[in-house]
């Protein structure tokens, strides 16, 4: 290997490297809940209304996330998309509520006193909820 060759691969891998780095690691969100016909007036907004809407609702909601909303949470943070309907995988508030990216952990982890972390079965229904289309 010449030495220029040595130095292409070095910033090559350095690249993929990083740009791996800011994907969050899907395969450690818990898997889509099994249950079949998934709203979120049923299943969703209950989970919603005791872990996160304190903080994402009002006039100033944080992150400007308004949740009040199946509407809200489709238009999502301060215009940008944190749901991709049908897709939980790349949905940045599934992102969020398992922990994969750090520094987005939802709720906070200095919050997690009061507003303790979703359960697995939690994110499952999430992921199953837009998964199935958001309904
Ligand atoms: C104690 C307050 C608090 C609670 C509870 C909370 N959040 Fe947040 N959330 C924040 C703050 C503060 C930000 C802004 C963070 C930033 O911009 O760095 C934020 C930002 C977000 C964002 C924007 C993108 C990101 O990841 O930074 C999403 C999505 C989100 N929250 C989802 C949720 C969900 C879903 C819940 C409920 C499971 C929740 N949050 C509960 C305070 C809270």
């Amino acid at each position: 290997m010449t030495t220029k060759t040595l130095i292409l691969t070095f910033a090559v891998s350095t690249f993929t490297m990083a740009a791996f780095a800011a994907e969050p690691d899907i395969s450690k969100l818990p898997p889509a809940a099994k249950k079949a016909g998934v709203t979120f007036d049923a299943d969703i907004k209950p989970i919603i209304e005791k872990s996160c809407l304190k903080c994402h609702s009002g006039e100033k909601p944080k992150g400007k996330f308004r949740v009040d909303t199946k509407e809200n949470i489709l238009k999502g943070a301060d215009g940008e998309k944190v749901v991709e309907v049908g897709n939980s995988a790349k949905s940045g508030m599934i992102h969020a509520v398992a922990d994969l990216v750090a520094d987005e952990e939802m709720p906070p982890l200095d919050k997690r006193d009061k507003y303790p972390a979703l359960t697995k079965d939690q994110i499952g229904l999430l992921r199953a909820w837009i998964d199935q289309g958001a309904k």
